[in-house]
């Protein structure tokens, strides 16, 4: 059902202080910062070649990482994301089998101009999973 790894999201208070980390400790090759209030989050793209990291701040009051933030004060893996062929038939497959799709069950358009999923990380071992439908 998945193909290939998209990207690994990471939840951070500082997303200056974290790129600048990635650009100048790593060597990483990093975007622009880019605010996206229909998500709560501004986001910073980090290619690495074979996926991505995206490093995650919360904007707004209703930010959905704001709650793990809180949790987790240092930041840290908020999900990862893999890609698949047909994101209604994996909704299809997966509640058939008893995995949890959050939300109301239906893909929404996500960071990518995508529709994604999320699974729900009691069902995966505490991860949370975002699939994203690519075509091609
Ligand atoms: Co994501």
């Amino acid at each position: 059902m998945i193909g290939r790894l998209n990207h690994i999201a990471i939840a951070v208070q500082d997303l200056a202080a974290a790129s600048a980390k990635y650009r100048d400790l790593l060597g990483a090759r990093v975007g622009q910062p880019q605010a996206l209030p229909e998500h709560g989050v501004t986001v910073v793209f980090i290619d690495t070649g074979n996926a991505k990291v995206e490093l995650l701040e919360p904007l707004g009051d209703s930010s959905p990482i704001a709650a793990f933030l809180a949790k987790n004060p240092l930041g840290g893996m908020h999900h990862i994301c893999f890609e698949v062929p047909d994101i209604l038939a994996a909704a299809a497959t997966l509640t058939a089998s008893g995995a949890r799709v959050l939300g109301d069950g239906k893909p929404k358009i996500g960071a990518h101009g995508l529709p994604v999923l999320f699974l729900h990380p009691k069902d995966f071992d505490g991860t949370l999973i975002e699939l994203e439908q690519v075509s091609g």
